[in-house]
């Protein structure tokens, strides 16, 4: 079962460290903010959740010392830097372990959820959040996509000026 609490905060600790406060978080709390957790144990499960969401295409990503030498660490750099996205970002994972932390509201506090083999996620656009690795360092994770992919990245608080920022809150209205 994923794992999902309030990250510690302890920004001297590596990134990749378990951060964990000791306050869970439900996923009721997590649908609240519009993230949505969903394990598919078979292919066929994500290929349903695809379907409902049309989403036609789907890449593989393999993050690990192996498949990116020297570039792991700026890659990990750049992944847990503070950002959103004006598309949903949809993460399958394939092999290994990875962090999603995402922002809660209205107390903008990390939530980090930890997703193992078969987890799945579903990040709406507009909510903040980074990625990690965990201390295993490796994660092949499927990315899920509808025509071209956009995912370029917007970081904070320029973001905050975005309507599709301005539109998530209004969706989240608690
Ligand atoms: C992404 C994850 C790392 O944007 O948030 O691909
Ligand atoms: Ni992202």
């Amino acid at each position: 079962m994923v794992e999902v609490y309030f990250h510690d905060n302890k920004d001297n600790v590596d990134f990749r460290e378990a951060h964990d406060s000791g306050h869970p978080v439900s996923l009721d709390h997590l649908a609240r903010i519009g993230v949505i957790y969903k394990h598919c144990s078979t292919e066929e499960q994500v290929n349903e959740v695809a379907l409902e969401r049309q989403y036609k295409n789907r890449d593989e990503v393999s993050i690990s010392s192996e498949s990116l030498g020297d570039a792991l660490l700026p890659k990990l750099q750049n992944f847990y830097a503070e950002h959103l996205h004006e598309d949903e970002e949809i993460r399958y994972i394939l092999d290994g372990e990875g962090y999603f932390d995402v922002r809660s509201a209205p107390d903008d506090r990390w939530i980090r959820c930890k997703l193992v083999r078969g987890d799945l996620l579903i990040l709406p656009a507009g909510i903040y959040h980074r990625f990690t690795l965990t201390t295993q360092n490796r994660v092949v994770a499927a990315r899920l996509f509808k025509e071209e992919p956009k995912w370029v990245a917007h970081g904070r608080p320029v973001a905050d000026t975005l309507s599709i920022r301005k539109e998530y809150l209004a969706s989240i209205q608690l």
